[in-house]
């Protein structure tokens, strides 16, 4: 058996992409989703990563078969669309519930496994809207900001026990996230209802023109297979992956004017 990996988000898109590369480099990997969907060569784990059992029961099985676990890739995660005023709380919690506190029950029931073996690869599939604050998808954003600082403390954690973090943050990717994203209702009268549409109908249309989901699962690959892999990392076109670094180095009001510009805002 050669190094065993736990990708979430296997049944599509990224995860998918992921898991394929990774069995196809000579990885034993454990493919998690609610779906539980087959592929050819790797092993389908049915897991739900907003349920604490579910992860404890898909991890527990994943070590009782392979004895290890060398990488984990937290990928699993949605998209959810509406203004701040306007987004129930439920709604909002749901959207936090998978894209980071699933990824905080996989990384909790993978470490002490990895620290045993003192050595072990945690890729946390974050987003430039990680980086920059999306207008209309504010919880989506929240919820991947909080993945960046969750990821940033653990690696000052883990390092002792020769476990690394890093942080994936894809631009713009082909994938079913476009057409599985959910709308919060948004009322004919509501102030936002213009705006929102536009800046979503934007931002969904660059996300079918993105790359292949392929592109992020190459860097993926890269990170688990290496000694000293990076702690952040952007894939996909250049003129998103430079939006992190323009935020950083120009003032916020130009920033946002020229972001405005973009999404019709
Ligand atoms: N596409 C983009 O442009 C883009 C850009 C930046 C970052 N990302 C991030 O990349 C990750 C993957 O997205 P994608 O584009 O590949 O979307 P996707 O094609 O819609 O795939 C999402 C995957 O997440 C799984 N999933 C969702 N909720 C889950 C849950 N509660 N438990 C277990 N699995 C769950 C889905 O499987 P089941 O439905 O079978 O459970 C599916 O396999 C997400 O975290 C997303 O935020 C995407």
């Amino acid at each position: 058996m050669g190094e065993v990996a736990v990708v979430t988000g296997a049944s599509a898109g990224i995860g998918r992409s992921c898991a394929d590369r990774l069995f196809r480099h000579g990885w034993t990997v454990y493919g998690a989703s609610r779906r539980g969907t087959r592929s050819a060569g790797w092993h389908p784990l049915v897991m739900d990563v907003d349920d604490d059992r579910s992860v404890d029961e898909g991890i527990a099985a994943v070590l009782a078969d392979s004895g290890r676990i060398d990488a984990v890739v937290a990928g699993a995660g949605w998209g959810l669309a509406g203004s701040v005023e306007e987004t129930p709380i439920d709604e909002a919690r749901r959207q936090l519930e998978t894209n980071f506190w699933g990824a905080v029950r996989v990384v909790q029931r993978t470490l002490p496994a990895m620290r045993a073996a003192g050595r072990g690869r945690i890729v946390l599939v974050s987003s430039i809207g990680g980086q920059l604050g999306l207008p209309f998808q504010a919880f989506y954003s929240a919820s991947k900001f909080a993945m960046e600082g969750l990821g940033e403390a653990l690696a000052y954690e883990v390092a002792p026990f020769g476990v690394t973090v890093s942080l994936v943050e894809p631009g713009n990717v082909r994938t079913d996230f476009t057409d599985s994203r959910r709308l919060v209702p948004v009322a004919a009268s509501s102030p936002y209802a213009a705006a929102m549409a536009g800046a979503i109908e934007t931002m969904a249309a660059a996300e079918r023109r993105g790359v292949a989901p392929d592109r992020v699962a190459a860097l993926v690959e890269r990170l688990c297979s290496s000694d000293r892999p990076a702690r952040r990392a952007t894939v996909g076109r250049l003129d998103e992956r430079i939006g992190p670094v323009a935020k950083r180095l120009i003032p916020n009001r130009i920033f946002e004017r020229a972001a405005k510009g973009s999404l019709g805002l």
